[in-house]
Formats: structure tokens, C-alpha cells, sequence
């Protein structure tokens, strides 16, 4: 091996800018005469090349050489013939180098030359008519293909990762020429719009068109994009199915070298799924904010019901009985209290009532809502009640199944605009082993009440009813549903240890069954609230609590006609004061749960270090966890909801004292 150097040697094989840069040569051949010959016309004087030029006599070093290297043009001096030369020229070839390779041949005839050529050489020339001139430029030649060649690889090569990207990403890119015609789309856009490549390729983006947007914004988009400029809106676009989706677009243009837009690229986010939360979490808060206002109004609400039922009642009491003035009162008392039904729904809507749950029979608690049915579902729709005999006891609470029974009787409305029928019923079912494996059902065998409402609607399609219960579903209109009915159904159900299930088909009706386990507790008494029923009556001295003047005033007197003795007290404070300075016995305390300065709970607890006898009864009209805060507070046997009636108060009184000697003591 000899080396001479024309120029000090390089960094790179490979420069394309010859005359700055020197190129590596190896000249590969057992004649010392050739490696002369070549070194003097590279690094002649005349020569515009700098090259310095490398010689290996074997194939063997050779190949050792090529290994270290950076040879930016291997010559071969190839004997014609030589098998063994033939083999490295190929192996070399195909080991995926891509050194320029030209091959020196002596007296070679056209088929040689073409069988070296078609080995993979690039060029191939005759020693024996070797120049300078055609040697430079054979290689300079071969320079320039190489360069080409690599350019078009890294082309390719970015390319192949471009498209991979594009391919790969998950928005949704389409290519329009600039017509507007596709001519690609990514697999996300296949997926979002189920439209295929070859369905969409050759149309035009209107087929996405929604018809929610006015033309104007269509104008828009064209005109900035054939303007040069980027596009970027959200469109609500169709897809093949008919759904809608919602996509964060921005479309621009594409330009050739000379600055000619020839194609659009679309990009889109879909926005479906975003949009959808986002407006579930609006509806909750929107719903949460309700909840707080019915809450709050309701506190006032019912205190200024319970003056004017409390009124009525002590004007009753004075006036001659069937005389117009009594009527007229009636009538005053009639509208307090569907007013008071108004307020209990408004609670019911924000589902913040505590539960009061006692052991009843289910159908006198149905009968009395069917009633008030009639009034929701309208005239066109035939409701009908059918009462299942000899039921198991149920532990409800009855202002629960009205809501239960007040959201399916709406829906069941909503479904027969044309009107129907809508059958209630109620039934008695046993539930074996067998009927839950067969239902696969998580339902614990055993006894229960079926409460079934039927209606002959348009049904449910089957791929909407697994959704129908999950908060915010809904079908209706924006403005005429909020999706939370069934919901509501759903977690009082659950709540009561009951199963709901809903069968539908559509076209012919739907019917829902609330499954509720029966119990083997003795019915509770439940008082009735109706007026008319004689008040209790009773000697007894009770201290009233109470913050609202008029109310406390229309208490009191109510109660001293009762025979009760009663001690006024604005606040917690004032009770105490007034407890402390009565010496005789009280037996009651009768207090509003929220107060200012001391709550009701804090007031009963001080009233039992210094009376362990009193017993208290708590008035509140306010609903949910503030009432049930107040851990002294049980709703069943001593608390009143306001807005009451003062009969239903003298009741209420009556039996907190009677079973004032085997309770246990409130506070304990
Ligand atoms: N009886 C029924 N017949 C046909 N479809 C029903 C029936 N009950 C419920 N659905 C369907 O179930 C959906 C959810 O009902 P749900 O009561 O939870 O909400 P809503 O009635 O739409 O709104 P909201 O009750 O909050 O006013 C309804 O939008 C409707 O599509
Ligand atoms: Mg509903």
C-alpha cells in the first residue's frame, strides 16, 4: 500500500465543491504502473481536482481499507475475467455503501462492460484510453449522481417520517387541491367521520357540512385561506351516520416554489367529547346553584306560610262555623297549602330533603299522589291506578315516592304528546334464587313490593336504555329536560335498598319497576295532616323559641287555646334566661333549628344540664344537612317540618310529650 497526498487530507469522504475540498480516492489493482498513472493525473498540476489518492494491491487489504476509510471514490482496476475481482465488485456493491465505484477495464468488450455496469458499478472506463479529461470527468460525473442520489434519500426519508406523522396523528388532516377537492385523508379523519379514504377521496368537504352554520361562515373560511392567510374556528360538521361532531379546525395553504397556492391542509381537534362535559359541568353548576336559591328561599318561605296557615287556623277557631267568612278563610288555608307543595317540590327539585323514612303500606301513599298526578300529566293522558292486594310492608318516605312517581308520570307525559295511557300499579313478588340466575340480576332473593308505572308512548330504542338513568341523558330539547328525572329515580331507589328496571319498545310504550324489599316492621302511625281533625289538647307548660315575631305571637296563642301554658322566647339566649327564671316545671321546648347567635342543637343541649326532664321538638324550614347537623335532631319523633299547620302542631306536641317517659332523652 502507498499513499500520496496532493493536499492535506479532509474531514469528508464526500464534498461536493470540488475544487475546495479534497476527495479520498482508492484505487483498488495489483499494478504499481495504474496507481502512477492515476496519482499523476489527480494531483498533476493541471488537475482542478484535489484528491489524494490511497492504493491497495489485494482484495483482501482492500476490503480492510474501505472498513477504516473515508474513501469518497473507490477505482477498480478490474481484469477481464478475474472471477474473484467480479465477486468484490458485487459484494461491495451490495454491501449498501454508496462510494461512487468505477471500474478501470482493459480491451473490454460491450458485454463486459454491460455485465459490470449491470453489477452496480457507476461508470466503467477503458485504462488503455485513460486521460486526464475523461478520468475528472467520469468521476466528477459519478460525484453528482451520488449527490443527487443522497438528496433524493433524504427527501424520501423526511417524507416517510412526515407521512408517518400525518398518518399516525390524532387529529384529523385532510389535503384539498386548491378546488377544494380531497385528495388525502388521515386515518383519524376516516375514524371521526366514518366516511373512508375512498368514499371521500375526489368530493369536496361540504359533504361534512352540518347545516348548523350559515353560509356567511363558509365565505369566511374560503376567502381567508384562498387569501393566503390560516383559517381558524371551531365548525360543527356531520358525520356519515348523521351524529354531529365538533371540531377545532385551522386550515392553511400549501405553496408551491413560487409562492402559487396548490393545495389546503386541514387540521381538527374534535372538540365532541370536551364540549359535552364541559356543558354537564355548567348544567351541575347551574343545578347546584338552583339548589342553594330553592334551599334558601324556601327557609323564609315557609316561615311566612306557616303565619298566614297559622292565622287562618286562629281565625277559624272565632268565627261562626258555615258562615262565608269561614269559607273564605278556607279558601285562604287551601292556597297555603298547595303553596306549601309548591315549596316542597322546589326542595324536591334540589334534592336536598333529608329522608324520613317510616314503615308504611305502599298504596294509601300512591293513592294520595295519583291525585296530584292528574293535575301534572294533563287531560289528554288516562291515568289509572291499580292497587295490588294484601302488600308487604315498605319503608319509605312518601315524600320520595312522590318524586319517584311525579318524574316517571312526566316522562311518561313527554312520550304520548298525542296522548295515552298511564297505568300505576303496585304488586306483591317473590323473588327466588332461580328468578335472580336467570335474570342475572344483583337482586337478593326475598320478598318485595312492585311498584310498576306503564305507559303506551314511544318507547325507548334498546341502545338508548342503558343510558337513560345516568345523570344528564337526556333526549329533550335544550330548555325542555335536564336529564336528571331518572337519575333523581335511580339514587332514591338505590337509597331505599330497591332495584329499578325499565322495559321498552318502541313504538309501543314503556314501563318502569321499582322493586322495594319489604319489611316485617309494625307500620308506624303517621299523623294526618289534614285540618279538621280535632287539635290535641293539653295542660302542659311549654316554652316557645322562636325568632319571627307574628309566627311566635300566632303559636303561642294557638297553643294557650289548647290549654297549654306557654313562655316566649325570641332566641337561645332569651329561652335560657327565661328557663332559668321560671321555677316551676317545663316540660317542652319548642325551637327553629337555624337561629341566630345559638342554634337549635346547641340550645337543647344547655337546656338538659339545667332541665334533664324538658323534652324539646325542633321546627325548621329549612331542608337537607342543616338539619341533619344537628345530631340531636331525629326527623321521626322530634322534628316538624315548616311550614305546618298548627294542628299539625298541637299533634306534633301531644306526642312528643306523651312519649316524653320511655324515650330516651334528646341530646343523649
Ligand atoms: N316513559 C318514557 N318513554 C320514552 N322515553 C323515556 C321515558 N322515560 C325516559 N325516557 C327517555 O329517557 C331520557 C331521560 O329521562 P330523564 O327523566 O332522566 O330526563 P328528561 O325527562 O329528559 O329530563 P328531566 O326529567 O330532568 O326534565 C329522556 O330524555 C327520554 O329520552
Ligand atoms: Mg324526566
Amino acid at each position: 500500500m502507498c499513499t500520496v497526498t496532493a493536499d492535506p487530507p479532509m474531514s469528508t469522504a464526500l464534498q461536493l465543491d470540488l475544487g475546495k475540498s479534497t476527495l479520498h480516492v482508492l484505487l483498488v489493482g495489483n499494478l504499481e504502473e495504474d496507481f502512477f498513472l492515476i496519482r499523476d493525473i489527480l494531483t498533476g498540476d493541471r488537475s482542478e481536482l484535489r484528491a489524494e489518492l490511497d492504493h491497495a494491491s489485494t482484495l483482501e487489504e482492500a476490503k480492510a481499507m474501505l472498513l477504516q476509510g473515508h474513501y469518497g471514490l473507490v477505482l477498480f482496476a478490474h481484469e477481464t475475467g478475474d472471477a474473484a475481482a467480479t465477486r468484490l465488485l458485487s459484494e461491495f456493491l451490495q454491501s449498501g455503501r454508496t462510494i461512487p465505484f468505477i471500474v478501470l477495464t482493459e480491451h473490454a468488450d460491450e458485454k463486459s462492460v454491460a455485465e459490470i455496469i449491470e453489477a452496480g458499478a457507476w461508470d466503467c472506463l477503458d485504462k488503455s484510453h485513460l486521460t486526464g479529461a475523461n478520468l475528472v470527468r467520469t468521476i466528477r460525473c459519478s460525484l453528482n449522481l451520488q449527490a443527487m442520489q443522497q438528496r433524493g434519500n433524504l427527501a424520501e426519508e423526511s417524507l416517510r417520517k412526515l407521512s408517518c406523522a400525518v398518518e399516525q396523528s390524532a387529529d384529523t388532516i385532510f389535503i384539498t387541491n386548491r378546488e377544494g377537492i380531497i385528495e388525502y385523508v388521515n386515518p383519524a379523519f376516516e375514524a371521526l367521520s366514518g366516511y373512508s379514504r375512498d368514499e371521500v377521496i375526489g368530493q369536496t368537504p361540504a359533504i361534512l357540512k352540518s347545516g348548523q352554520q350559515a353560509p356567511a361562515l363558509y365565505r369566511e373560511l374560503w376567502e381567508t385561506i384562498r387569501s393566503g392567510d390560516v383559517y381558524r374556528g371551531i365548525l360543527v360538521n356531520r358525520k356519515k351516520n348523521g351524529d354531529l361532531y365538533y371540531v377545532d379546525e385551522s386550515i392553511s395553504s400549501i405553496k408551491d416554489a413560487a409562492g402559487n397556492i396548490t393545495h389546503f391542509v386541514s387540521n381538527g381537534r374534535d372538540l365532541t367529547e370536551r364540549l359535552r362535559i364541559e356543558a354537564q359541568l355548567l348544567q351541575a353548576q347551574k343545578m347546584d346553584a338552583v339548589g342553594r336559591l330553592a334551599g334558601g328561599v324556601a327557609h323564609d318561605f315557609n316561615n311566612l306560610l306557616t303565619i298566614i296557615t297559622s292565622y287562618s287556623e286562629l281565625a277559624l277557631d272565632s268565627v261562626v262555623p258555615g258562615s262565608r267568612t269561614q269559607s273564605r278563610i278556607q279558601e285562604i288555608l287551601a292556597a297555603a297549602r298547595r303553596a306549601a307543595d309548591l315549596t316542597r317540590q322546589l326542595l324536591a327539585f334540589s334534592r336536598k330533603q333529608p329522608q324520613a323514612l317510616r314503615v308504611a303500606e305502599i298504596n294509601p301513599v300512591v293513592n294520595g299522589i295519583v291525585k296530584t298526578l292528574h293535575r301534572l300529566i294533563g287531560e289528554d293522558i288516562e291515568l289509572t291506578f291499580v292497587p295490588g292486594e294484601e302488600l308487604g310492608r315498605v319503608r319509605l318516605d312518601p315524600v320520595q315516592i312522590e318524586q319517584i312517581l311525579m318524574n316517571l308520570a312526566a316522562n311518561a307525559r313527554d312520550a304520548m304528546p298525542q296522548g295515552g295511557r298511564c297505568t300505576i300499579a303496585t304488586l306483591n313478588v317473590y323473588l327466588d334464587e332461580e328468578y335472580a340466575d336467570r335474570k342475572r340480576a344483583v337482586i337478593p332473593p326475598g320478598r318485595y313490593v312492585v311498584l310498576t308505572v306503564a305507559d303506551t308512548g314511544t318507547g325507548i330504542p334498546e341502545d338508548q336504555l342503558s343510558l337513560i338513568f345516568e345523570p344528564f341523558y337526556t333526549t329533550k330539547p335544550s330548555g325542555k329536560g335536564t336529564g336528571l328525572g331518572l337519575a333523581t329515580v335511580y339514587g332514591i331507589v338505590k337509597q331505599n335498598h330497591g332495584f329499578v328496571w325499565a322495559y321498552s319498545e318502541p313504538g309501543m310504550g314503556t314501563i318502569f319497576k321499582i322493586y322495594l324489599p319489604c319489611v316485617k316492621e309494625r307500620i308506624a302511625t303517621v299523623e294526618s295532616p289534614i285540618a279538621g281533625v280535632v287539635a290535641a289538647r293539653g295542660t302542659e307548660t311549654v316554652l316557645l323559641v322562636e325568632d319571627e315575631d307574628a309566627l311566635r305571637k300566632a303559636t303561642a296563642e294557638f297553643l294557650s287555646l289548647r290549654g297549654y301554658n306557654v313562655l316566649e322566647a325570641r332566641n337561645g339566649l332569651d329561652a335560657l334566661s327565661v328557663t332559668k327564671s321560671h321555677e316551676s316545671p317545663i316540660h317542652l321546648a319548642i325551637t327553629d333549628v337555624v337561629m341566630p347567635h345559638m342554634s337549635g342543637g346547641q340550645l337543647a343541649k344547655e337546656l338538659e344540664t339545667l332541665r334533664p326532664e324538658m323534652r324539646v321538638l325542633f321546627v325548621s324550614g329549612y331542608a337537607g344537612q342543616t338539619v341533619l347537623d344537628h345530631k340531636v335532631i331525629d326527623l321521626e319523633s322530634n322534628f316538624l317540618q315548616k311550614p305546618f299547620t298548627l294542628t299539625q302542631l298541637a299533634s306534633k306536641v301531644r306526642t312528643t310529650l306523651d312519649h316524653a317517659h320511655n324515650a330516651v332523652p334528646v341530646g343523649g
